[in-house]
């Protein structure tokens, strides 16, 4: 059994994430972390609790966190979400409200609470999570692993490099990469790849049971291809194939152990996870990166039909 804390920003694919997690029989969800990033704070908490009630989960609990990144301003991404950042499916208002605490508190307290440590899967800009780190530094000792969706090898979806989580707030990211915690990254190369095309998210939509019907209206929602040929239309799964990641069995992910930093400087590369792929033979003090880029495990690819089988 995997036992996780999740931090948010739902956010379509992050409510498709939290609907993966409560549903596999391995994942134990000990509480959920908002923070702001695809919408604002109040945002994400309310839609975080509305997928709660759907998935008649209301034990979990929630509470909202860091309103706005370390250094940079808010610049939400409602434009790919929909204006309340879940797709427009219109869930029912909830009537549950977050904890009265900070996210790092909660955060702090379930891990303090824990008997064993946790894996934390962060599906959004890493501010709570370098909050935590910085506020409570003992923290890491119960955090076995901190999963993170983010980042990129190759493309970017923000700017031409950087991948939106990390360039949302860059120096949470640096706090995070660079805290000595076990790390993986599942960044854009794989996030970009697992999707659903047209007829898979037509029959969720059609579908008896309730859940598959949301989960359908958020996936028509994320539906992206061009436009003379609807047919070629992809609705990624996004955070969830991050958490999929997680039970997935080892042939499903291609995975490489790379030494990762993230670009601070002002610029058009702000925010870039630089990855090295070179192969290491030990010489590479000059041009290297050695000792101070902090080795991450990084997704890199995935078996498209198996982990959608999985995620379904
Ligand atoms: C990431 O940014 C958000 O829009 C998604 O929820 C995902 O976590 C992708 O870049
Ligand atoms: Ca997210």
């Amino acid at each position: 059994k995997h036992s996780i804390l999740m931090d948010v920003d739902t956010g379509i694919d992050d409510a498709l994430a939290i609907m993966f997690a409560l549903r596999h029989p391995d994942i134990v969800v000990k509480a959920i972390s908002c923070v702001s990033g695809n919408v604002d704070l109040d945002t994400v908490v309310d839609n975080t609790l509305k997928i709660l009630d759907l998935m008649d989960a209301p034990q979990i609990p929630v509470a909202g966190g860091a309103v706005r990144p370390l250094i940079e301003n808010a610049r939400s991404a409602a434009f790919i979400h929909g204006e309340d950042g879940l797709g427009n499916v219109n869930l029912p208002a909830t009537s549950r409200t977050p904890l009265p605490v900070h996210a790092v508190e909660m955060m702090r307290h379930v891990l303090s609470e824990s008997s064993e440590p946790l894996t934390l899967v962060a599906l959004a800009p890493l501010t709570n999570v370098a909050l935590l780190l910085r506020t409570y530094p003992e923290c890491a000792q119960k955090i076995e692993r901190i999963l993170f969706m983010g980042g990129s090898a190759s493309v970017g979806n923000a700017t031409a490099v950087a991948e939106f989580n990390i360039w949302h707030d860059p120096e949470a990211a640096h706090i995070v990469i660079n805290s000595g915690i076990p790390l993986t990254m599942y960044g854009l190369d794989v996030f970009n790849t697992v999707g659903m095309n047209t007829q898979q998210v037509s029959s969720l939509v059609t579908a008896e049971d309730r859940v598959s019907r949301v989960l359908g209206g958020l996936l028509a929602f994320r539906a992206e291809g061009p436009e003379s040929e609807p047919e070629l239309a992809l609705s990624l799964i996004g955070d969830a194939g991050a958490v999929c990641s997680l039970v997935a069995d080892s042939g499903l992910m291609y995975r490489e152990t790379c030494p990762v930093q993230v670009q601070l400087a002002a610029g058009a590369s702000r925010g870039q996870t630089m990855v090295d792929r070179r192969n290491h033979v030990g010489e590479d003090t000059i041009h290297g990166t050695a000792d101070v880029w902090p080795d991450i495990d990084i997704v890199f690819s995935a078996d498209v039909p198996q982990v959608l089988d999985l995620f379904l």
